[in-house]
C-alpha cells in the first residue's frame, strides 16, 4: 500500500466514524511558548482538552506534521527519524478507551490487513480496564499484554505543563530472527528491534501543573498518534522506514549526486540515511518560515543542515577523490 493510500485509507475510516479532518498544524507551535517545535498531533488539540475553546467537533483527525530531535543520533537505524507525519485521531470528552482500542485494532487487522498475531500491545500496568479490555474484548491472550511503567505507558505532557495520561501501545512484531532471544524480550525491549511500537493510543486524563501535581482534566480525551513512515514500513513490507516510498527516491537522489549506491556499504547507507531524513526535516522547517540561526528552532535547524552536510562530506565526490589520493579532505 502506497503512502498516499494509508493516509486517505486511515482519513476516511475515521471520518466513517464521525471524525471532522483538521489540517496538520504548522511545525511552529501556535501561541504555546512551553514547547519550540510541534512534536505531536494532540498540540492543536490542547485548548480543547483543557476546556478552554470548543472543538469544531468533539471527533477529530488530522496527518500532523512532527519534528522532534530527542531520537537525532539514532536517526539512520531502521526506524528513527526527526521529520515524520502523525496520523491521528482524536477525542474531546466523547469516547474513551473502548473505543479507541477498538478502532485501532479494526484499522490494522481489517482495513490494513494486518496478522493479528503480529501485533502485540501494551498497558499502564495500573491500567486494568485497558489490559481487561485487549485480554476479553480483542481477545489476545494476557501473556502476551506487556504491563509496562510510567517510563513506557505514560505519555505527556509535551512541555514543563499540559495534558497527560497513561497509554496503551500497539508493537508489531518483525519476527523473532531479529529479536535478542531474551526471555523477557516483548514490546518496549531495550535490547532489540524486534517490535516496532506503529500506534500509540493515549488516554488524556490528567493536567500537569508547573509544581508537578496532576490534576484530573475536565473530561476525559483521547489522543493517538501512529507514524506513517513506520506503517508504511510494515504495509509495505520493507527492512526500514527508508525503504518505503517516503525516502527510497530522496535516497536514490542522494546517492546519484553522491556517485554512490545504496545497500551496498552499511556506512554509506546509514550516510544516505542522515541525509534523506534531514533533508525532509529541514525543508519542512523552512516551509513553516523558520531560518537557520543562533537561537531556539533556528539553532535546531542549523544544527540539522550542518548534520546532513557532514554526512554529504562523509560520502561525496570530494572526499572519496581525496581519499583516493591519499590527501586529506579540508571541505
Ligand atoms: N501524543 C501521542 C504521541 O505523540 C499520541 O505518541
Amino acid at each position: 500500500m502506497k503512502s498516499s493510500e494509508i493516509r486517505r485509507v486511515f482519513i476516511e475510516f475515521f471520518a466513517e466514524r464521525g471524525h471532522l479532518q483538521v489540517p496538520s498544524s504548522s511545525l511552529v507551535p501556535h501561541n504555546d511558548p512551553t514547547v519550540l517545535l510541534t512534536t505531536a498531533g494532540m498540540q492543536q488539540m490542547t485548548p480543547y482538552f483543557l476546556g478552554l475553546e470548543r472543538p469544531p467537533s468533539p471527533r477529530l483527525t488530522s496527518i500532523q506534521k512532527c519534528f522532534r530531535t530527542v531520537d537525532i543520533d539514532e536517526v539512520g537505524d531502521e526506524e528513527h527519524l526527526t521529520f515524520f507525519e502523525m496520523l491521528g485521531n482524536f477525542s474531546v470528552g466523547d469516547y474513551f478507551k473502548a473505543e479507541a482500542i477498538s478502532w485501532a485494532w479494526e484499522l490494522l487487522t481489517e482495513r490494513f490487513g494486518i496478522p493479528r498475531e503480529r501485533l502485540r500491545p501494551s498497558v499502564h500496568r495500573d491500567d486494568d480496564f485497558a489490559f481487561a479490555y485487549w485480554r476479553d474484548v480483542i481477545g489476545i491472550p494476557a501473556e502476551l499484554i506487556a504491563r509496562l511503567g510510567d517510563e513506557h505507558n505514560w505519555w505527556g505532557p509535551v512541555g514543563e505543563t499540559g495534558p497527560n495520561g497513561p497509554d496503551s501501545e500497539i508493537f508489531y512484531d518483525r519476527g523473532e530472527a531479529l529479536g535478542c532471544g531474551r526471555p523477557d524480550c516483548g514490546p518496549g525491549c531495550d535490547y532489540c528491534h524486534r517490535f516496532l511500537e506503529i500506534w500509540n493510543l493515549v488516554f488524556m486524563e490528567f493536567f500537569k501543573e508547573a509544581d508537578g501535581t496532576q490534576r484530573p482534566l475536565p473530561r476525559k480525551n483521547i489522543d493517538t498518534g501512529m507514524g506513517l513512515e513506520r506503517i508504511a514500513m510494515v504495509l509495505q513490507g520493507v527492512g526500514s522506514v527508508f525503504e518505503t516510498d517516503l525516502y527510497l527516491p530522496i535516497l536514490e537522489c542522494a546517492a546519484d549526486i553522491a556517485g554512490v549506491r545504496y545497500r551496498e556499504d552499511p556506512r554509506v547507507d546509514r550516510s544516505l540515511r542522515v541525509i534523506a531524513d534531514h533533508g525532509r526535516a529541514v525543508t519542512f522547517l523552512i516551509g513553516d518560515g523558520v531560518f537557520p540561526g543562533n537561537e531556539g528552532r533556528s539553532y535546531v535547524l542549523r544544527r540539522v543542515l550542518r548534520r546532513a552536510v557532514r554526512h554529504g562530506r562523509l560520502i561525496g565526490p570530494v572526499n572519496r577523490l581525496t581519499a583516493a589520493s591519499g590527501m586529506t579532505s579540508t571541505t
